[in-house]
């Protein structure tokens, strides 16, 4: 698939997504959802890719919300097809088994939120915005804003910033565990790609592994994922990376992973 609205680039052994349409802000419309479910399918099925960065084009914005022309042709039943097919993307992306950071360069509004809240981890750089505009245009979260926002920083915060519809700055967002961090712009970028080093340098099965138990435990109660953990925990020991990882701690050497 050619890509007209995102940049998709792949590294060593990781992928960089960059929302492309920067003079509207980068605002999601159909065709970037497109592309985006697109890139996470072909990532999907390449065993090379071991984590993802999704940031925006610009130094003004990462995604500036759902393309609100197109959302403005939206009726009852248009609407519903809308905020379901863009659920489905964020689905897609929140339930990737490699780590996806979003590397929040702006406005991170509406969509833009919601697409960062679909990231397993959120970095940001200090102009960064977070919002939830949507009261403003007399419509609510669509593409998961109302379900993953309070789940990630609470429901008193989610419920000011959905009701409000007002920004938080980058230092507000790291405050409620919105971001793991805050850079300055310029860093922003290469900060998250040492974070992406560091992880990918890991055993890749237990990454995954782990990162597969983490998103059951939003599904599961506590007694279902405790037993879920048992049971995959069960099956990492069985990997040649358990046996190469403590072996090497027992010889007193670093491990060589072969992700296996
Ligand atoms: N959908 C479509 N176009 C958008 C957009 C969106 N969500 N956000 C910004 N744009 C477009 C603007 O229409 C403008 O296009 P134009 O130059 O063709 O008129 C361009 O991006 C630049 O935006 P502009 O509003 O001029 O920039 P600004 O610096 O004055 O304001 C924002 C920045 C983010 C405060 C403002 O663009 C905004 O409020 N955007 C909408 C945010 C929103 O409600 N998102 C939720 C959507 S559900």
């Amino acid at each position: 698939m050619e890509y007209t609205t995102i940049i998709f680039e792949m590294k060593a052994r990781y992928a960089i997504i960059t929302l492309n349409r920067p003079d509207k802000l980068n605002a999601l419309n159909r065709t970037m959802l497109e592309e985006i479910d697109n890139a996470f399918r072909q990532i999907e099925l390449d065993d090379n890719i071991k984590a993802v960065i999704i940031t925006g084009s610009g130094e003004k914005a990462f995604a500036a919300g759902a393309d609100i022309r197109e959302l403005n042709a939206c009726n009852k039943l248009s609407g519903k097809l809308f905020s379901e097919f863009g659920s489905t993307v964020m689905n897609r992306i929140a339930s990737m088994r490699i780590p996806v950071i979003a590397a929040v360069n702006g406005f991170a509004l509406g969509g833009g939120c919601e697409l960062a809240l679909s990231c397993h981890i959120r970095f940001a750089s200090e102009n960064a915005k977070f919002g939830q505009p949507e009261v403003n245009l007399g419509i609510i979260p669509g593409y998961g804003g109302t379900q993953r926002l309070p789940r990630l920083v609470g429901m008193p915060k989610a419920i000011e910033m959905i009701i409000t519809g007002n920004n938080i700055t980058a230092l507000e967002a790291e405050k409620i565990g919105l971001v793991n961090a805050v850079f300055p712009l310029s860093e922003l970028l290469s900060k998250t790609e040492d974070f992406v080093n560091l992880v990918i340098s890991k055993g890749n099965v237990a990454v995954s592994t782990a990162i597969d138990c983490i998103l059951a435990s939003q599904e599961l109660d506590l007694s279902e994922g405790l037993a879920y953990e048992s049971r995959i925990f069960g099956n990492v020991c069985g990997t040649e990376d358990f046996i190469e990882g403590t072996n090497a701690f027992l010889e007193k050497r670093k491990a060589n992973f072969n992700n296996r």
